[in-house]
């Protein structure tokens, strides 16, 4: 008998995390910066600010005073479990792009769903979150799907899905960050996936300009160096040759649009280069980083309608600065 046999008789094995790889193909980055660069003004994809430095700085961001989304949203998670438990009622709890899992732990707890399947784009990053939430959360069997949540169609068949409600779980206002047409799609797409179950939706409402552009750029400048690091990411993953000083960091409240813009901007005229393809950027130009669209109620309601929800239920902090809607499924 080996060593390791041994030991694996002798300690209490950990629970077994099971993780299905859907194996999401390699974004072709490239293509991605060629498109980003031809707009008006130039955007590149939100994801491509969460490479592995990007992510701790997002989680640092969440720590900053001024960025209250995350904890008013756990503390409203936490405050209202036991009746968001009851109006989801009985299911699997499927949650959307589940990241580090740090806000599916009230409703564990509440709902004691049989089973807990979380969603991300990172099989490294589901593996850690599931493996740490499994060990507060033994009674609840847990599953990682490792997928692309805006390319799939439907869940694997797996017996902790089989015959059970689906309970959608979509919290940070994570849906803010597309432009509506894709917002739409998206909540299309989680409407055929969650299959006649609820989608429990968290979304940052509108708030004064001053209020925002802070939560945005904190005066720590962790917010700065999130945007800035994307120029790190692109000059090491693309070989390309920004110099982050050379872009300020502006975040700007558009009314009109209900978004919070986030930019960096040429601090002179330069030339850059990606690999081996080169763009110049004018004094004052802007590559938008990222857009944060927040919904009112009102709005929440239009955009699920055209999606094919209904909001059937809102649970809001006593600010009444973000919600957690409940959407049925309207048909
Ligand atoms: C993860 C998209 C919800 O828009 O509030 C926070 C991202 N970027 N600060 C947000 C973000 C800079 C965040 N979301």
């Amino acid at each position: 008998m080996t060593s390791q046999m041994t030991s694996q008789m002798n300690l209490p094995r950990p629970p077994a995390i099971e993780l299905i790889d859907l194996h999401p193909p390699a974004a072709d980055m490239r293509q991605l910066v060629r498109d980003g660069m031809a707009r008006q003004p130039r955007q590149l994809p939100a994801w491509f600010l969460y490479d592995a430095e990007g992510s701790k700085l997002f989680d640092r961001i969440c720590e900053q005073p001024e960025y209250g989304l995350t904890r008013t949203e756990i503390n409203l998670l936490e405050c209202k479990a036991l009746e968001i438990a009851a109006a989801l009622g009985d299911g699997v709890i499927v949650e959307f792009g589940a990241g580090s899992a740090r806000k599916v732990g009230p409703l564990l707890k509440a709902l004691q769903p049989p089973a807990y399947v979380a969603l991300d784009i990172s099989a490294d990053h589901l593996q850690q979150a599931i493996t740490k939430l499994q060990q507060a959360h033994p009674t609840v069997a847990m599953l990682g799907i490792c997928c692309d949540h805006s390319q799939l169609e439907t869940l694997p068949d797996h017996p902790l899905l089989r015959g059970q409600r689906r309970l959608g779980f979509f919290p940070g206002s994570s849906l803010g960050n597309f432009n509506r047409q894709d917002a739409e799609e998206l909540l299309r797409r989680f409407r055929r996936i969650l299959a006649g179950g609820p989608l429990l939706l968290g979304l940052d409402h509108p708030k004064p300009a001053s209020v925002l552009e802070a939560a945005y750029d904190d005066a720590a400048g962790v917010s700065a160096a999130f945007a800035r690091n994307l120029l790190h990411r692109l000059n090491q993953d693309l070989q390309a040759d920004f110099d982050p000083q050379r872009f300020r960091y502006q975040a700007h409240w558009q009314p009109e649009a209900s978004r919070v813009e986030m930019a960096l901007i040429s601090r002179c005229p330069q030339q850059v280069s990606i690999a081996d393809e080169h763009w110049s950027f004018d004094d004052g130009e802007a590559l938008v980083t990222e857009y944060s669209v927040k919904y009112s109620p009102v709005m929440a309601i239009e955009l699920a309608a055209e999606a094919g929800w209904r909001c059937a239920r809102r649970w809001h902090d006593p600010d009444d600065s973000l919600s957690l809607h409940l959407l049925e499924a309207a048909d």
